[in-house]
């Protein structure tokens, strides 16, 4: 459990759902939210990788993973193929990458550190259960102003040599992930990022390459 002042990131309870459901709702109006059942889901597949954030209470933002084989996925992949529909269930315990299907904060509570305390969650996981990076496709909600003069490849670029600031990829690097390149069509429906995403990756600087991940010792026993 990671806990600053009155904030806490926890693992998500299936009391959460309803909450978190409703909160998707405002953070994303123009996107349809999970589903109750796609979120039982995910805590059934991964119980680990759902993380919830509470502010005096309220459910205030959450991060959902699931581990793949990256390998499978690193040509193309949008985020309805990659996380089976939302479902989760391509999640794979032979796989050492975490992939950060979703991170989001209530508008209300951006820009004072929850972000940073829900990514800080997902790099203690990746780093207790001994995966060796953490991958996501972060969406470019800046890029639709930008969206007449260029492409959303140059657009990432810009934002990388500090020419704009985007809310998702600016937060992102300062959080240390690396930029990896663009994804089209990677949620179709985004029409703030025109589909696009940015691949980034964490590299866990304590991953041991010969041990086992939590997820293989726990398949052994
Ligand atoms: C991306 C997102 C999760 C970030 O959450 P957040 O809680 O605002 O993140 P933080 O507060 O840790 O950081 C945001 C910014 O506030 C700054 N900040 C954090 N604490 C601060 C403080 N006490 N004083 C001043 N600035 C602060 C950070 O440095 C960061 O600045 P940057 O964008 O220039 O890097 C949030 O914007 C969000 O929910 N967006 C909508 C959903 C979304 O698109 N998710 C991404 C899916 S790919």
């Amino acid at each position: 459990m990671i806990q600053s002042k009155n904030l806490i990131v926890r693992h998500t309870h299936a009391e959460d759902i309803p909450k978190l459901i409703k909160l998707q709702k405002r953070v994303y109006p123009e996107i349809p939210p999970w589903t109750r059942a796609k979120l039982a889901n995910q805590l059934d597949v991964f119980p680990a990788g759902q993380l919830t954030a509470e502010c005096d209470g309220e459910v205030v933002g959450c991060a959902s993973s699931l581990v793949v084989l990256w390998d499978d996925w690193a040509d193309a992949h949008s985020w309805k193929e990659i996380t089976a529909a939302g479902t989760f269930d391509n999640h794979d315990p032979e796989g050492r990458t975490l992939y950060g299907a979703e991170v989001f904060v209530a508008p209300e509570m951006r820009g004072s550190g929850l972000g940073h305390l829900l990514y800080e969650g997902r790099r203690t996981l990746c780093r207790e259960m001994n995966l060796k990076r953490i991958i996501a496709c972060g969406r470019l909600p800046g890029y639709h102003r930008y969206a007449d003069e260029m492409d959303g490849e140059m657009y990432a670029k810009r934002v990388l040599w500090g020419d704009f600031h985007d809310p998702v990829l600016s937060f992102q690097l300062r959080e240390g992930f690396r930029y990896c390149g663009v994804v089209e069509d990677y949620i179709p429906e985004d029409t703030e990022s025109h589909g696009y995403a940015s691949i980034i990756v964490w590299l866990n600087p304590d991953y041991k390459p010969r041990k086992p991940t939590q997820l293989e010792q726990e398949e052994v026993l």
